[in-house]
This record gives structure tokens, C-alpha cells and sequence, in this order.
């Protein structure tokens, strides 16, 4: 039998991998998405992938389905996936566009503001005004939306006004998406972060990535304590000289952080050449060696802004061992497919990438389900964000579970 939760997190080993329940048990996962998915702030897409009225985009987290659409007034709101009459999903497709959500049961029809228009034969008694759809926290930065499940939003605007001058340089306002691609990795969502908050696998494993991403720690990395090279201040001096803000930004409680990261000279985008993969850049990044804004927010968004094209990623978990990770590409709207950009080689590298992370993922999952597996160092200098990640997963169920909670789980 597992052991409770508290009691798992009351002996972990700081700068160790956890214990296999936490990347392998289904109610450990169930506390999770309690604890952490329904409580925070989660990426949707970009603003951009709903670019006309009534396009609609399907999202599930854990037994949660929501709708994320945009009205006729322009704004973009969430709703729960579910009938107000008995219950049935609204939308079956991951994405589309619809004039009004129609149930497909009963044919109970809301507005796209979540109003209830039209339901047959409910008698006189029935009021339609309160059987509109229940809405989902909703909120947008520089053209990112997230969304927010629990009844009562943490705070948002901290988030915001940090990553908003970040972002802005990007004008994701006008960005279109040129392609998307949705991979089910066969592993915990833990495991697909901890895989994403280091590097010390990409010589091994990625030699597409290597042709542009740094491994030098000296540009690649941050110390622990935030301190940085003195080759990596000249680089973020020069972007936020020439406009684009640089600086390393890590929140309080480690939740989200921004830099903008140097790329391997003479590398400027993520293509197998170096060169841009787009001609028409989206954004105003004036310096074309600016390398890559990365972001991150947990426990859903990664990214990577160019000064030609940025990439979004989505981490969604399905189950205790299933993570959906979604990417988006994003170019300028006026750039053309075929003349500023060949989508093959825009894709390219990146699609590779997130394929052999789904892979060594599935090989780190395989592992730890043998009764052989003990939880092993961290590598202090290649793995410090792996520290921060799992740091921050560990306090944030520490913080939600509470000091008494913790005492009588
Ligand atoms: S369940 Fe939706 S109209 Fe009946
Ligand atoms: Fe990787």
C-alpha cells in the first residue's frame, strides 16, 4: 500500500528524484490534480489559435473539459464541457468553429458568452437565465490565455506584470498559428518536467536541438542563486539595450520564471542551419542574435520566443502515467507559407526534439516501475532546475495540504 501523501513528503530527499508512488499511483495523481491543477493558473493556447468568432478549442485536465472560445465581442471566455440540462459534452472536436454551442443531445443552445438562448418544451416555470453554461476563470497576457479551474482564482496580475514587457516586444497580437501538434507521452507529468528543466540529456539525445541550443553552462544556465556569468549579463545587457527585456525572473515561489537565453553562435532560431525559419519575423526583437525569451509557468506552459517565430508548449496530464504535451508554432500573420517560411523546415527541429523527449520519458517511466528503483542524485550543476521543479511541486502540495492537514492525513 502507498504510503500517504504527507508521509511521502515528509522524507523526501531534497536533491533527490522522488518516490515511484509520486510518478506512478493513481491516488497520488488524484492529489495532484486537487492540490495543484484545480488550485492554479493553467496555459489554454495562444490567443492567436482563435482567430475568428465562434472558433472554439477542447481542453481536458484530468476528468475536467472545457470549452475555450471567442464571442462575438472579440473576448475570449471559458466554460465547463457540460450540459446544463443532463449533463452531455457540448463540443466533441479538440478544436472548430460553431455560430452557437448546440448541445447535441437535446439541442439545448447557448450563446458564445455562455448564455442559455433556446431550450424546447421546459414548461413555463423554467428560467433560461439560470442554465447558462458555468464559466472558468479566464485571462490573457500579451496574447497567452490561461485558465483557472478552482472557484476562487489565485492571484494572476504578479504573473502578468512581469511577463507582459517580456512579451510584448513578441506582439503575439499578431501572430497566427502555422502548426500544431498534440504527442500522449507514457509518463507522469512530473517526469516530462523534470525532463524539460535540464539539459544534461540533449548531447545524448537531441542532436537536431544541439545544432542551435547552448550546453555550455556558462550561457545556458543560472546558478542556484540566481547569479548568472558575466558572458551571460553582457547578453541580456545588449537585448534589453536594444529593447527587449532579458534579465532572469524568477517568481517568489518558483511557480514561473522568463530569460531571455543566448542560442549557439552563430545559431539565431531553432532550424537545422541556424538561420531564421521565418523571413518575415513576427515581433520587434531588433537584435537577430537575441536568442530565446524561455518561459515557463507551472504546472502547464514552456516556451521559447524568438526574434522570427515563437513556440508555445502545453503540459496536460491524463493519467498517473499519460501527459499530453501540445505545441504550437506561431508565425506573423502575414507571413506566407511557401514564400517567408517552409513549414517542414520551421517544424522540423523542434518535432524531433519533442519526439525523443517523449522517449527517453517512456524510458525513465519504464524504470522506475521496477521494484530495483531507488531515487538518485541530482546532478548540482546540469540538473539545478530539476532541483527547482520538483522544490516547487513539493511545497506547493505542502502549502495546499497545510500545517494541520499534513498532521492528520
Ligand atoms: S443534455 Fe444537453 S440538451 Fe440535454
Ligand atoms: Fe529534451
Amino acid at each position: 500500500m502507498t504510503a500517504p501523501l504527507s508521509d511521502l513528503l515528509a522524507r523526501r530527499r531534497p536533491g533527490h528524484a522522488l518516490e515511484r508512488p509520486f510518478y506512478t499511483d493513481a491516488q497520488i495523481f488524484q492529489q495532484d490534480l486537487e492540490l495543484i491543477w484545480q488550485r492554479e493558473w493553467l496555459f489554454a493556447l495562444p490567443a492567436a489559435q482563435l482567430d475568428k468568432t465562434g472558433a472554439y478549442h477542447r481542453l481536458k485536465v484530468g476528468a475536467w473539459d472545457v470549452i475555450v472560445v471567442k464571442g462575438a465581442d472579440g473576448e475570449i471566455r471559458s466554460f465547463h464541457n457540460s450540459c446544463r440540462h443532463r449533463g452531455s459534452i457540448l463540443c466533441k472536436a479538440q478544436t472548430g468553429k460553431v455560430a452557437k454551442l448546440v448541445c447535441p443531445y437535446h439541442q439545448w443552445t447557448y450563446e458564445l458568452d455562455g448564455r442559455l438562448l433556446w431550450a424546447r418544451d421546459m414548461g413555463p416555470e423554467f428560467d433560461a437565465s439560470k442554465h447558462g453554461l458555468r464559466p472558468v476563470h479566464t485571462r490573457q497576457v500579451a496574447g497567452l490565455v490561461f485558465i483557472c479551474l478552482a472557484e476562487t482564482a489565485p492571484d494572476f496580475d504578479a504573473f502578468a506584470k512581469l511577463a507582459e514587457p517580456y512579451l510584448a516586444v513578441h506582439d503575439l497580437g499578431r501572430a497566427k498559428v502555422a502548426h500544431t501538434s498534440t504527442i500522449v507521452e507514457k509518463g507522469n507529468w512530473k517526469l516530462v518536467w523534470e525532463n524539460n528543466r535540464e539539459c544534461y540529456h540533449c548531447s545524448g539525445s537531441h542532436p537536431a536541438l544541439c545544432r542551435s541550443f547552448p550546453l555550455d553552462p556558462e550561457v545556458a544556465g543560472v546558478n542556484p542563486d540566481g547569479s548568472v556569468s558575466p558572458r551571460l549579463q553582457a547578453h541580456f545587457d545588449r537585448c534589453e539595450a536594444a529593447g527587449a527585456p532579458a534579465q532572469f525572473r524568477i517568481s517568489g515561489d518558483g511557480q514561473y520564471r522568463l530569460a531571455r537565453m543566448p542560442l549557439s553562435a552563430p545559431a539565431i532560431s531553432y532550424t537545422m542551419d541556424g538561420k531564421p525559419g521565418v523571413r518575415r519575423p513576427l515581433g520587434r526583437v531588433a537584435l537577430p542574435d537575441a536568442g530565446s525569451l524561455l518561459a515557463f509557468h507551472y504546472p502547464t506552459l514552456w516556451s521559447h520566443f524568438l526574434p522570427d517565430h515563437s513556440l508555445t508548449f502545453r503540459v496536460t496530464p491524463i493519467s498517473a502515467t499519460e501527459t499530453e504535451v501540445t505545441t504550437w508554432w506561431l508565425v506573423d500573420k502575414d507571413a506566407v507559407e511557401g514564400v517567408d517560411y517552409d513549414l517542414d523546415r520551421l517544424t522540423e527541429v523542434w518535432i524531433a526534439t519533442n519526439d525523443e523527449d517523449r522517449e527517453i520519458v517512456e524510458m525513465n517511466a519504464a524504470g522506475i516501475n521496477s521494484p530495483a528503483y531507488t531515487p538518485g542524485p541530482y546532478s548540482p550543476q546540469e540538473e539545478s532546475g530539476v532541483i527547482q521543479f520538483v522544490d516547487w511541486y513539493a511545497q506547493t502540495l505542502e502549502r495546499a495540504l497545510g500545517p494541520r492537514a499534513l498532521a492528520a492525513e
